[in-house]
Protein backbone atom coordinates (compact mmCIF):
# COMPACT_ATOMS: atom_id res chain seq x y z
CA UNK A 1 0.00 0.00 0.00
CA UNK A 2 1.35 3.44 -0.94
CA UNK A 3 -0.23 6.95 0.38
CA UNK A 4 -0.77 8.82 -2.89
CA UNK A 5 -0.27 12.04 -0.95
CA UNK A 6 2.78 12.68 1.14
CA UNK A 7 1.10 12.29 4.83
CA UNK A 8 2.09 15.50 6.07
CA UNK A 9 0.66 16.83 3.00
CA UNK A 10 -2.40 15.36 3.26
CA UNK A 11 -2.78 16.09 7.47
CA UNK A 12 -2.09 20.10 6.41
CA UNK A 13 -4.35 19.56 4.01
CA UNK A 14 -7.31 18.39 6.21
CA UNK A 15 -6.09 20.78 8.82
CA UNK A 16 -6.83 23.46 6.38
CA UNK A 17 -10.65 22.47 5.34
CA UNK A 18 -13.29 23.45 7.26
CA UNK A 19 -13.93 21.37 10.27
CA UNK A 20 -16.76 18.87 9.99
CA UNK A 21 -19.95 20.03 11.77
CA UNK A 22 -21.11 18.58 14.95
CA UNK A 23 -23.31 15.48 13.96
CA UNK A 24 -20.40 14.36 11.06
CA UNK A 25 -17.87 14.21 13.78
CA UNK A 26 -19.84 11.98 16.22
CA UNK A 27 -20.55 10.26 13.22
CA UNK A 28 -17.26 9.43 12.14
CA UNK A 29 -16.11 8.72 15.73
CA UNK A 30 -19.00 5.80 15.98
CA UNK A 31 -17.89 4.58 12.81
CA UNK A 32 -14.39 4.11 13.95
CA UNK A 33 -15.31 2.60 17.08
CA UNK A 34 -18.00 0.55 15.41
CA UNK A 35 -17.68 -0.72 12.27
CA UNK A 36 -15.61 -2.61 10.32
CA UNK A 37 -12.98 -1.52 7.71
CA UNK A 38 -13.95 2.36 9.09
CA UNK A 39 -11.28 3.65 6.39
CA UNK A 40 -13.73 3.23 3.82
CA UNK A 41 -15.57 6.40 5.20
CA UNK A 42 -14.64 9.44 3.12
CA UNK A 43 -13.64 11.77 5.53
CA UNK A 44 -12.61 15.45 6.38
CA UNK A 45 -10.94 16.39 3.31
CA UNK A 46 -13.04 14.94 0.75
CA UNK A 47 -16.09 15.00 2.72
CA UNK A 48 -15.61 18.94 1.81
CA UNK A 49 -14.73 18.42 -1.68
CA UNK A 50 -17.92 16.13 -2.14
CA UNK A 51 -19.33 19.16 -0.87
CA UNK A 52 -18.06 21.77 -3.10
CA UNK A 53 -19.06 19.41 -6.59
CA UNK A 54 -22.88 19.46 -5.18
CA UNK A 55 -23.08 22.94 -4.53
CA UNK A 56 -21.14 23.47 -7.59
CA UNK A 57 -23.41 21.98 -9.72
CA UNK A 58 -26.26 23.16 -7.97
CA UNK A 59 -27.29 19.63 -7.14
CA UNK A 60 -31.01 18.83 -6.82
CA UNK A 61 -30.68 15.24 -7.09
CA UNK A 62 -27.96 13.22 -6.29
CA UNK A 63 -27.54 9.74 -6.45
CA UNK A 64 -24.91 7.44 -4.11
CA UNK A 65 -23.84 4.14 -4.35
CA UNK A 66 -22.46 2.87 -1.06
CA UNK A 67 -23.67 4.75 1.91
CA UNK A 68 -21.48 3.12 4.82
CA UNK A 69 -22.09 4.86 7.78
CA UNK A 70 -23.57 7.60 5.91
CA UNK A 71 -20.52 10.06 6.07
CA UNK A 72 -20.65 10.98 2.35
CA UNK A 73 -24.10 11.60 1.76
CA UNK A 74 -24.29 13.90 4.80
CA UNK A 75 -21.08 15.79 3.40
CA UNK A 76 -22.91 16.43 0.06
CA UNK A 77 -26.28 17.14 1.74
CA UNK A 78 -25.02 20.99 3.26
CA UNK A 79 -24.35 21.67 -1.29
CA UNK A 80 -27.65 20.55 -2.34
CA UNK A 81 -29.30 23.58 -3.98
CA UNK A 82 -32.58 24.20 -2.09
CA UNK A 83 -35.33 21.31 -2.07
CA UNK A 84 -32.68 19.03 -3.26
CA UNK A 85 -32.59 15.24 -2.27
CA UNK A 86 -29.67 12.64 -1.79
CA UNK A 87 -30.75 8.49 -2.75
CA UNK A 88 -28.32 6.39 -1.14
CA UNK A 89 -27.62 2.98 -1.90
CA UNK A 90 -26.31 0.60 0.16
CA UNK A 91 -26.54 -3.69 0.96
CA UNK A 92 -25.51 -3.71 4.20
CA UNK A 93 -28.49 -3.65 6.76
CA UNK A 94 -25.85 -2.65 9.34
CA UNK A 95 -24.81 0.15 7.44
CA UNK A 96 -27.79 1.03 6.25
CA UNK A 97 -29.53 1.18 9.73
CA UNK A 98 -26.50 3.26 11.16
CA UNK A 99 -26.25 5.73 8.69
CA UNK A 100 -30.41 6.32 9.02
CA UNK A 101 -30.30 6.47 12.80
CA UNK A 102 -27.38 9.50 12.01
CA UNK A 103 -29.34 11.00 9.29
CA UNK A 104 -32.77 11.24 11.34
CA UNK A 105 -30.39 12.49 13.92
CA UNK A 106 -28.84 15.73 11.76
CA UNK A 107 -30.15 18.49 9.87
CA UNK A 108 -30.73 16.79 6.61
CA UNK A 109 -33.46 13.96 7.63
CA UNK A 110 -36.19 15.52 4.76
CA UNK A 111 -33.05 15.52 2.32
CA UNK A 112 -31.55 11.92 2.14
CA UNK A 113 -33.12 8.01 1.80
CA UNK A 114 -30.83 5.27 2.09
CA UNK A 115 -32.40 2.55 0.00
CA UNK A 116 -31.71 -0.81 1.37
CA UNK A 117 -30.38 -3.58 -1.52
CA UNK A 118 -28.02 -4.24 -4.29
CA UNK A 119 -27.51 -1.13 -6.15
CA UNK A 120 -27.90 -2.02 -9.94
CA UNK A 121 -31.27 -3.34 -8.81
CA UNK A 122 -31.92 0.13 -7.24
CA UNK A 123 -30.62 2.47 -9.86
CA UNK A 124 -32.77 0.54 -12.36
CA UNK A 125 -35.66 0.59 -10.34
CA UNK A 126 -34.85 5.00 -10.70
CA UNK A 127 -35.82 7.36 -13.12
CA UNK A 128 -33.29 9.97 -12.78
CA UNK A 129 -32.01 12.18 -14.00
CA UNK A 130 -29.23 12.52 -11.09
CA UNK A 131 -27.21 16.09 -11.39
CA UNK A 132 -24.35 14.02 -9.38
CA UNK A 133 -23.66 10.25 -9.01
CA UNK A 134 -21.30 8.90 -6.23
CA UNK A 135 -19.95 5.39 -7.25
CA UNK A 136 -18.18 4.18 -4.12
CA UNK A 137 -19.37 0.63 -3.49
CA UNK A 138 -18.00 -2.89 -4.49
CA UNK A 139 -15.28 -1.97 -6.53
CA UNK A 140 -16.12 -5.18 -9.16
CA UNK A 141 -19.15 -3.39 -10.19
CA UNK A 142 -17.91 -0.14 -11.06
CA UNK A 143 -17.84 -0.28 -14.85
CA UNK A 144 -21.57 -1.54 -14.23
CA UNK A 145 -22.56 0.97 -12.46
CA UNK A 146 -20.83 3.67 -14.65
CA UNK A 147 -22.77 1.88 -17.79
CA UNK A 148 -26.36 2.10 -15.41
CA UNK A 149 -25.92 5.30 -14.34
CA UNK A 150 -24.78 7.36 -17.79
CA UNK A 151 -28.15 7.61 -19.70
CA UNK A 152 -29.28 9.17 -16.12
CA UNK A 153 -27.06 11.84 -15.92
CA UNK A 154 -28.18 15.02 -16.20
CA UNK A 155 -26.93 16.78 -19.49
CA UNK A 156 -24.58 18.90 -16.96
CA UNK A 157 -24.24 16.19 -14.11
CA UNK A 158 -21.39 14.22 -13.36
CA UNK A 159 -20.07 11.14 -12.16
CA UNK A 160 -17.74 10.81 -9.51
CA UNK A 161 -15.87 7.55 -8.51
CA UNK A 162 -14.22 6.96 -5.57
CA UNK A 163 -10.40 5.21 -4.53
CA UNK A 164 -9.74 4.82 -8.39
CA UNK A 165 -6.01 4.76 -7.33
CA UNK A 166 -6.65 2.01 -4.62
CA UNK A 167 -3.94 2.58 -2.26
CA UNK A 168 -1.37 2.69 -5.81
CA UNK A 169 -2.50 -0.72 -5.70
CA UNK A 170 -3.26 0.07 -9.53
CA UNK A 171 0.29 0.35 -10.21
CA UNK A 172 1.56 -2.77 -8.61
CA UNK A 173 1.74 -5.77 -11.03
CA UNK A 174 1.75 -7.99 -9.00
CA UNK A 175 -1.75 -7.36 -7.63
CA UNK A 176 -4.04 -9.60 -9.64
CA UNK A 177 -6.62 -9.18 -7.36
CA UNK A 178 -10.42 -9.02 -8.49
CA UNK A 179 -10.81 -5.79 -6.94
CA UNK A 180 -7.90 -4.38 -8.33
CA UNK A 181 -8.28 -5.49 -11.66
CA UNK A 182 -11.83 -4.46 -12.24
CA UNK A 183 -10.42 -0.87 -11.08
CA UNK A 184 -7.92 -1.62 -13.67
CA UNK A 185 -10.49 -2.24 -16.01
CA UNK A 186 -12.92 0.72 -15.09
CA UNK A 187 -10.17 3.29 -15.56
CA UNK A 188 -8.30 2.35 -18.51
CA UNK A 189 -11.86 1.93 -20.74
CA UNK A 190 -13.41 5.88 -19.19
CA UNK A 191 -10.28 7.03 -20.14
CA UNK A 192 -10.76 6.18 -23.71
CA UNK A 193 -14.67 6.05 -23.66
CA UNK A 194 -15.71 8.83 -26.63
CA UNK A 195 -18.92 9.23 -24.34
CA UNK A 196 -17.64 11.03 -21.46
CA UNK A 197 -14.55 13.56 -20.37
CA UNK A 198 -12.35 12.25 -17.34
CA UNK A 199 -10.23 13.30 -15.26
CA UNK A 200 -8.32 11.06 -12.45
CA UNK A 201 -7.91 13.87 -9.58
CA UNK A 202 -5.47 12.31 -6.98
CA UNK A 203 -7.44 13.56 -4.03
CA UNK A 204 -6.92 11.13 -1.01
CA UNK A 205 -7.54 7.57 -2.22
CA UNK A 206 -8.14 8.61 -5.98
CA UNK A 207 -11.03 10.37 -7.21
CA UNK A 208 -12.31 10.39 -10.87
CA UNK A 209 -14.40 12.86 -12.11
CA UNK A 210 -16.66 11.79 -15.19
CA UNK A 211 -19.03 14.12 -17.63
CA UNK A 212 -20.89 13.74 -20.74
CA UNK A 213 -18.29 14.60 -23.71
CA UNK A 214 -19.68 17.93 -25.58
C1 LIG B 1 -16.49 2.32 0.69
S1 LIG B 1 -18.00 2.04 1.56
C2 LIG B 1 -18.88 3.55 1.32
C3 LIG B 1 -18.32 4.66 2.14
C4 LIG B 1 -19.24 5.88 2.22
N1 LIG B 1 -19.43 6.47 0.90
C5 LIG B 1 -18.63 6.88 3.17
O1 LIG B 1 -17.85 7.72 2.76
O2 LIG B 1 -18.89 6.80 4.37
C6 LIG B 1 -18.84 0.92 0.49
C7 LIG B 1 -20.25 0.55 0.93
O3 LIG B 1 -20.88 -0.07 -0.19
C8 LIG B 1 -21.69 -1.11 0.28
N2 LIG B 1 -21.91 -2.07 -0.83
C9 LIG B 1 -21.08 -3.05 -1.26
N3 LIG B 1 -21.63 -3.71 -2.29
C10 LIG B 1 -22.81 -3.12 -2.54
C11 LIG B 1 -23.86 -3.34 -3.48
N4 LIG B 1 -23.77 -4.30 -4.40
N5 LIG B 1 -24.95 -2.55 -3.45
C12 LIG B 1 -25.06 -1.54 -2.52
N6 LIG B 1 -24.10 -1.30 -1.60
C13 LIG B 1 -23.00 -2.06 -1.60
C14 LIG B 1 -20.91 -1.69 1.46
O4 LIG B 1 -21.75 -2.43 2.34
C15 LIG B 1 -20.32 -0.43 2.09
O5 LIG B 1 -21.16 0.06 3.10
Amino acid sequence: MTDIVDPALEAYAAAHTTAPPEHLESLAVEVLTTLDSPHMMVGRLEGRFLEMITFALSATSVLEIGTFGGYSALSMAPGLAPGGRIISCEISAVHAEFARRHIAASPYAEQIDVIEGPALATIRSLPGPFDLVFIDADKVSYLDYFEAVLPKLSPRGLIVADNTLWSGRILDPSDRSEDTEALRVFNDTLATDPRVVVVQATVRDGVTLVRRAP
